[in-house]
């Protein structure tokens, strides 16, 4: 789906050409997020545009020890809620630290994950009660949202064959179920239901580059300099 200009937010609409863009990427684990953002922000910078790269949880020291702690496959014990609150503070740490200045600076950053992902990991995949999470995120990230969200969407099963022919060392969070990753999917697609305004689906089964193509002319026709 292409970027409908017609439904451009306020903010987006009255963005001045030297302020930041956050702009957000979301999708399940094997949704190509990674290849997506390296290739839209090597497009952007080569027009001259400032891009700052960033990912949750991590980014900042703090937030980076925290991955650690989330990650780490000796952790089987974290409960759901420890869980919660470590994504929710690595994200508060990075919203002050990092995301506001530099968007105050005129960066476009770019962020593999924001709170999206919380509501579709935490509450739908994990169940944890909605209104919970909302609050947290609101504290967590104050006034920054994202000027654009793009959900790379793909089936279950296709995801899981991307993650099986890929060569590396499984975290604490590789380990969840089907049905865990079919809820955490379907949040998705209801958040992107509830937010057309923001957030974009992708289609992330088309070839990589014709997705970054579609991708990139959404930016320029919804968040052009
Ligand atoms: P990554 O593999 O995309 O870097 O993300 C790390 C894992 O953390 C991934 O499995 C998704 C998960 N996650 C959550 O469960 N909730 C969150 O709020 C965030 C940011 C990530």
């Amino acid at each position: 789906m292409l970027y409908n200009k017609d439904k451009l937010t306020d903010r987006q609409q009255n963005l001045p050409s030297n302020t930041g863009r956050l702009i957000t990427f979301e999708g399940i684990d094997g949704s190509g997020k990674t290849t997506q953002i390296e290739l839209l922000s090597a497009r952007l910078a080569a027009e001259g545009i400032p891009v700052l790269l960033l990912r949750e949880p991590g980014g900042t020291q703090i937030g980076e020890a925290i991955r650690g702690i989330l990650l780490d496959k000796a952790h089987t014990s974290m409960c759901i809620e420890t869980e919660l609150l470590l994504f929710a503070a690595a994200r508060a740490q990075l919203v002050r630290e990092v995301i506001v200045p530099e968007l105050d600076a005129g960066k476009w950053v770019i962020c593999d994950r924001f709170y999206d992902s919380t509501i579709a990991y935490q509450g739908y995949g994990r169940q944890i009660d909605p209104t919970v999470i909302r609050s947290l995120n609101q504290l967590a990230v104050a006034r920054c949202r994202p000027d654009i969200t793009f959900l790379l969407d793909l089936p279950v099963d296709c995801a899981l064959t991307r993650l099986a022919g890929r060569n590396r060392l499984k975290d604490r969070l590789d380990n969840e179920s089907v049905s865990f990753m079919q809820r955490t999917r379907e949040g998705y697609c209801q958040l992107a239901k509830d937010e057309p305004d923001r957030i974009v689906i992708m289609n992330a089964t088309e070839p990589e580059e014709q997705l970054a193509e579609h991708i990139y002319h959404t930016i320029r026709e919804g968040l052009a300099t």
